[in-house]
């Protein structure tokens, strides 16, 4: 209260009469309460004076010549200077005050004449402690604004850096999980190179000690045929006729098995060393020419008969930068799959009794660009699911029976083309109809190669 009444006390006030005498009455009065009080005699005065020093509040006549007291304060309350400045209206008892006038205009009160003392202080107190509170507020509003665009501001700014900090993390999650199945293949692929080589070696010898052995065991009936009782009864015992059978056999698949953990070790070999071969302008179209040839004896049967046929759509292509030995090794890849998928529509056809289409893929070559090329390889298959083409890139995953597929193919591809080559790999299908795997290549190599 003691500080406010303090304020109070400091506060600038502007009087307006046109009649001297109550201007000096109220002037006195209020300067003895401790306000600091300008007295003006017209409109005129009272609106430069307030423009040019707004007062805490004014007290305005209203009857004055030239300009009344409401035109006075509409002209304050036009003014931004002006216009929050509480307007206190002084009327005559014997002048008719137009109150509603008074509060359209913009004035927070009035007082009629002769003025009491109290009346007077108590009116200007209540207002300047309304005007004070009023200013308080808005401060606290615009504080509120300020902070409250600032939180936002901040919000937005963390909503920003956690979307960066999820992209950057999808980002290492992806290169760690691609280094390190690298890395983890490429240990699983070195440790089982040595002991594999050891079993395939082995199994020649083993086949010609077995079969030496087995020779002279032969050799040992034919020249004694009539066995010691001990010799009889493990004759019996092991079975021999039954051993002699069946040993080259166990050994076949063994040797069968071998090949297949060798063929393994390959694929993993070149999937975690992608950059072994030489960077060099290539014609592409020989690239697949020459796995074609390679893939010959599965697009003929038995009886040498073309069972596949192989359409090809091949535009003038200029030489193409990159890495031909894996390019290869990527229409190898689609082309098997575009193979293996033929076939097994084949075989289901042939189940079905149906063989109305002929198994067809077609290789289409295109110049997309002064940049880069289109390889499109399209088969009349099965086609793939939705489902299948969502995952059909992710490593060891196939939908092939065990041992028919390693689900590597196309995960080697996409890291091939996209990763070393900076170019495209999409697959297009609608199931039923067949499959379309898409490779853009650029014409000249610019993607920095990252080190294993
Ligand atoms: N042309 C195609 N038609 C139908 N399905 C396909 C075709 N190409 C790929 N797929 C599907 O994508 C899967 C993944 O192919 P990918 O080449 O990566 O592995 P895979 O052929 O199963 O095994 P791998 O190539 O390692 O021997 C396949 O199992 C198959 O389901
Ligand atoms: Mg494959």
């Amino acid at each position: 209260m003691k500080s406010q009444q303090l304020e109070s006390h400091l506060a600038n006030l502007l009087v307006v009469d046109d009649t001297p005498d109550n201007l000096r009455l109220l002037s006195t009065m209020l300067s003895e309460k401790g306000y600091k009080v300008r007295g003006v005699i017209n409109g005129e005065m009272a609106l430069k004076a307030a423009r040019s020093t707004p007062p805490d509040l004014i007290l305005l006549d209203i009857t004055m010549p030239q300009m009344n007291g409401y035109e006075v304060c509409q002209h304050l309350k036009a003014d931004c200077r002006t216009s929050g400045i509480p307007v206190i209206f002084l009327s005559a008892l014997d002048q008719v005050l137009d109150k509603v006038q008074a509060f359209a205009v913009g004035g927070v009160d009035y007082i009629t004449k002769p003025f009491h003392l109290e009346e007077v202080l108590a009116r200007v107190e209540n207002h300047l402690t309304i005007q004070r509170l009023q200013k308080k507020l808005h401060e606290q509003n615009a504080r509120l604004r300020e902070s409250e665009a600032k939180e936002r501001e901040k919000s937005h700014q963390l909503e920003l850096a956690l979307q960066q900090l999820q992209h950057t993390q999808a980002q290492l999650i992806q290169n760690e999980k691609m280094s390190s199945l690298g890395n983890v293949v490429a240990g699983v692929a070195h440790e089982i190179n040595n002991p594999i080589s050891f079993i395939k070696g082995n199994l020649c010898p083993i086949t010609e000690y077995t079969e030496d052995l087995l020779r002279l065991v032969q050799l040992y009936a034919e020249d004694f045929p009539n066995p010691t009782a001990a010799i009889q009864q493990q004759l019996e015992a092991i079975d021999l006729t039954f051993l002699r059978n069946d040993l080259p056999k166990l050994i076949a698949s063994m040797s069968i098995g071998a090949d297949r953990i060798g063929e393994i070790v390959q694929s993993l070999r070149n999937f975690s060393r992608l950059d072994q071969a030489e960077l060099k302008a290539v014609d592409i179209h020989e690239g697949i020419e020459s796995t074609l040839m390679i893939l010959q004896h599965r697009l003929k049967d038995e009886a040498d008969q073309r069972i596949i046929k192989v359409v090809k759509e091949y535009e003038a292509l200029p030489k193409i930068e990159c890495y031909a030995g894996q390019m290869n090794q990527v229409f190898m890849n689609v082309l098997t799959n575009a193979i293996d998928a033929l076939q097994s529509q084949k075989s289901c056809a042939k189940e079905a009794g149906d063989s109305s289409q002929i198994p067809t893929i077609t290789i289409c070559t295109k110049l997309l660009s002064e940049v880069q090329v289109g390889i499109y390889i399209t088969d009349n298959g099965p086609g793939i699911t939705e489902e299948v083409q969502q995952r059909i890139f992710e490593p060891f995953f196939t939908t092939k029976k065990v041992g028919q597929g390693k689900g590597l193919g196309l995960s080697i591809s996409y890291a091939i083309v996209v990763d070393e080559h900076g170019g495209e790999l999409r697959c297009f299908s609608v199931p039923t109809q067949g499959a379309t795997l898409a490779i853009g290549i650029p014409i000249h190599h610019s993607k920095k190669r990252f080190s294993k």
